[in-house]
């Protein structure tokens, strides 16, 4: 029996594939880079750097916010994903670049910070009230709205499926003579949408299902600006939830 031609080929091709995964950085690493920067420095003012830190260090924090000991919600989320071996792992690879390389400042948006979502064009048709809230001190009026889908789901006792959407809009409240809050001017829309695919491109760590996010101001204009990892790991331990806070509202709204 005559070996086929290509084979001497494709067992290169297997030995330097095998090669670059030994190198490769950790699966994990896409999730931090989400919010400390492709290469562990940060341009978010609240964000550390990773890079060239201490990998001691490092440890010991991830294990702090694991325990609950150093307190932070998007830090809480994600530390709870990560294994012991994880963190040893995620922490050396940091240690291991350079505190602060020239080109981190120019590299392009890591995907979990785009989002797909697009204010909904006809609010609020098709969409019902399920909750509102006063704000005293700010003067503000919250109204949550959710898409028919997601409200039958919720009826249901389903998860949310694809296709749902879920618009908070929060409102100068214009108050009566009597104290009756009515919503006035518009002060910015915050939502999140499910669509089949859209979860595809973010960090498993990070990933809320197909979810993504949006905020605008009253103009429509987006104002989301690489802020969406922040919304993906703040909504995350929510899972059992279809990552929704105010379920509880949408049902009791359902019904
Ligand atoms: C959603 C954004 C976000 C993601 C994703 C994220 N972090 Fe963080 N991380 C933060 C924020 C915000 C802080 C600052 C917390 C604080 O103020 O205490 C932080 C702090 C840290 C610190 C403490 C650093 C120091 O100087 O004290 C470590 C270590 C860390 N992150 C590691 C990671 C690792 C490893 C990953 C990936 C598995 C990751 N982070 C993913 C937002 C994020
Ligand atoms: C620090 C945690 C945290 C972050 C970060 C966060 N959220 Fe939320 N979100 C909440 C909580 C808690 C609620 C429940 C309502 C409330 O308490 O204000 C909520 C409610 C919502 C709702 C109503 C549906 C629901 O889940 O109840 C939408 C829509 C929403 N957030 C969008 C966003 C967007 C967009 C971002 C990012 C710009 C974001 N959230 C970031 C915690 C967070």
């Amino acid at each position: 029996m005559r070996l086929p031609r290509p084979l001497p080929l494709l067992l290169a091709a297997l030995v330097a594939s095998s090669a670059t995964l030994a190198e490769a950085p950790p699966a994990k690493v896409a999730t931090c880079q989400a919010c400390h920067g492709a290469e562990g420095v940060s341009s978010a003012p609240d964000i550390p750097n990773l890079a060239g830190q201490k990998a001691v260090y490092l440890t010991r924090q991830l294990e702090a916010f694991k325990a609950g000991t150093r307190k932070n919600d998007l830090m809480a989320a994600i530390a709870a994903q990560l294994t012991p071996d994880d963190v040893k792992v995620l922490a050396a690879y940091w240690s291991s670049l350079p505190p602060a390389p020239a080109a981190a400042a120019a590299a392009p948006p890591h995907a979990a910070t785009v989002s797909a979502m697009a204010l909904p064009r006809d609010f609020p048709k098709g969409f019902v009230e399920y909750q509102r809230e006063q704000d005293e001190a700010a003067k503000t009026l919250t109204l949550r709205y959710a898409n028919r889908l997601a409200i039958d789901a919720a009826r249901g006792g389903k998860p949310l499926p694809d296709g749902s959407v879920l618009l908070t809009v929060n409102y100068v409240a214009q108050i009566d003579d009597q104290g009756h809050w009515k919503p006035g001017a518009v002060k910015n829309y915050v939502g999140m949408e499910s669509r089949a695919g859209w979860g595809d491109a973010i960090p498993p760590l990070l990933r809320n299902g197909n979810w993504n996010y949006g905020v605008w101001a009253p103009d429509g204009t987006p104002r989301l600006a690489l802020q969406q990892p922040r919304c993906l790991a703040c909504h995350q331990p929510k899972s059992a939830d279809s990552y929704v806070f105010t379920l509880a509202a949408l049902k009791g709204a359902a019904h």
